[in-house]
């Protein structure tokens, strides 16, 4: 597929896509967003990628879903499009997405950072969910990701005043795992997925597989789930090789598998 709003590269185990709408502060599109689902389902495909970065420019992240595109919809068109339906596709993605946010992420764009495994922030990002003051409510997650994220108490604040949050709120509030000068925020995205990519990849799709769930499930199928996920462990390649590297004081190589 060309892409015309993202660009797609892979740097060794690392799959990596920017947007790339900057007049619009890459405003997230219909087009946008098929283009990204499909660039997820090629890494996700790619045994040679065990990690993705999903990244904008210095200036935002994303800023929302395209507000041009929404304006004249009417509520037939919604419901008959299911719109935004397709931005649940990186639900489906089994291996680890870093959302690397400079800059502006709001609304869909900070929603999608939130559908994302870790955000890492540079010093620069900001953070809000707008949507109260356009006449809609967050719709790509929002509403249900940042409640789980940070509490109550904050997403209730974010969401219905739209106020906007620093990087260092978004840190202290759990947002976001990681704060880094603005030049260093590609190298340290990169190191970060680079250490992900270079572990066994059915054991780090297992370990995302289990965080995930805790949002869903109650405790006691979570643990189940965590139970299984880790017996299943023992019938990989990875794990003797793992605990024989670690025994004989050296780097394990996995074969993922
Ligand atoms: N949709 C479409 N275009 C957008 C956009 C968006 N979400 N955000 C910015 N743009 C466009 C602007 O319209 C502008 O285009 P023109 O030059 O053609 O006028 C261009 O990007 C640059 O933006 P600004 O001139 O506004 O830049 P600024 O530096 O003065 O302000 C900003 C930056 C504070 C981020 C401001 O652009 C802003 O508030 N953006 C809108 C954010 C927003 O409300 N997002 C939520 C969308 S709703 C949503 O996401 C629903 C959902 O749940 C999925």
């Amino acid at each position: 597929m060309a892409y015309e709003n993202i660009i797609v590269s892979t740097e060794g185990g690392v799959g990596l896509i920017q947007l790339n709408r900057p007049k619009a502060l890459n405003a997230l599109s219909t087009a946008m967003v098929i283009e990204l689902n499909a660039a997820l389902d090629g890494f996700e495909q790619n045994d040679g990628i065990g990690a993705i970065i999903i990244t904008g420019n210095e200036k935002a992240f994303a800023a929302g879903a395209d507000v041009r595109e929404m304006k004249d919809k009417t509520f037939a068109d919604v419901k008959s499009e299911n719109f935004l339906h397709s931005w649940d596709h990186i639900n489906n993605i089994t291996k680890p997405i870093i959302a690397a946010v400079s800059g502006f992420a709001l609304g869909g764009g900070c929603e999608f950072a939130l559908a994302c495994d870790i955000i890492i922030a540079a010093e620069t990002a900001k953070f809000s969910l707008p949507e109260t003051s356009l006449g809609i409510i967050p719709g790509a997650g929002g509403t249900q990701r940042l409640l789980r994220a940070l509490g109550k108490a904050k997403a209730m604040d974010m969401i219905l005043t739209h106020r906007m949050i620093d990087a260092g709120e978004a840190e202290r509030s759990g947002l976001v795992s990681r704060v880094v000068p603005a030049d260093q925020l590609m190298k340290e995205a990169l190191a970060m997925a680079a250490k992900i990519a270079g572990l066994s990849h059915p054991v780090v799709k297992a370990a995302k597989q289990a965080v995930k769930a805790a949002e869903e499930l109650p405790l006691s199928a979570g643990l189940k789930l965590e139970r299984d996920l880790i017996h299943s462990m023992f019938d990989l390649h990875d794990q003797k090789e793992g605990m024989a590297a670690f025994l004989e004081k050296r780097t394990p190589k996995f074969e993922n598998r």
